[in-house]
């Protein structure tokens, strides 16, 4: 294992003691989500079940025997646990890499608490150095892309060969720099043909479970 699966693997572990007893929680999709849920599958037991944010998930909380709620059969989640690719000081976060924004951005409002893994690398000062995700309908990319550069003036890039599990496209937005993430995530959602995009400002982490060298952070803002 890579030092830095190490730490992915140390806040997936300090993850745990969020999971609150006989409730359906809310998971990720990534590799620290993964690690989370290999976790999880220990206390299997103590939840009734999960919501996942992704195929991905679903198969891998499945395969490990987890049972696996529909969002629509679920009034609430107690806790949901997700990675994130960049975090600020007010936890501010992007996410979306892994290409399933839309669905944990809509698990997540669902869930009481957003109890985020990451390791220290994904600590920054100003969101905006990893590219910005953008879900959206195929037939608006050329027109949201024109958008995104007149309105932001960064470089939208159409992740090759990708299609999310809602069956739609990414643009990776270079070169931004996030200043006010709230006021961004508003208007890049009134795009017409945006389906949702990879900052969760709005609705920002409230616990972050950082893994460093020195061990598990956690920081609240
Ligand atoms: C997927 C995500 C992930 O949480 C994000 O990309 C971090 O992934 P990893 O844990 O593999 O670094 O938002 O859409």
């Amino acid at each position: 294992m890579t030092p830095q699966d190490q730490l992915k693997q140390k806040v997936a572990q300090a993850a745990i003691a969020h999971v609150v007893p006989d409730t359906i929680i809310g998971v990720g999709t990534g590799s620290t989500a993964n690690f989370f849920i290999d976790e999880l599958a220990k206390i299997k037991g103590t939840i009734e079940g999960a919501v996942a944010s992704s195929e991905a998930t679903a198969q891998r909380l499945k395969a490990h025997g987890i049972p696996v709620f529909d969002l629509n059969s679920v009034a609430e989640i107690s806790v949901y646990i997700d990675g994130a690719d960049e975090a600020d000081p007010s936890l501010h976060l992007v996410k979306g890499g892994g290409g399933a924004l839309t669905r944990e951005k809509i698990v997540l409002a669902v869930a009481k608490k957003f109890v985020c893994i990451a390791d220290d690398s994904k600590k920054v000062a100003v969101l905006g150095k990893f590219p910005l995700p953008i879900e959206v309908i195929p037939m608006a990319r050329s027109y949201v892309a024109r958008e995104i550069f007149k309105r932001f003036g960064g470089e939208p890039v159409l992740r090759d060969g990708f299609t999310t599990d809602n069956g739609n496209v990414i643009l990776d937005v270079h070169g931004l720099k996030i200043t006010d993430p709230v006021a961004m995530e508003n208007e890049l959602n009134g795009i017409v043909g945006v389906v949702t995009n990879g900052l969760f400002a709005v609705r920002k982490a409230d616990v972050f479970l950082c893994g460093t060298a020195n061990g598990v952070e956690t920081i609240t803002a």
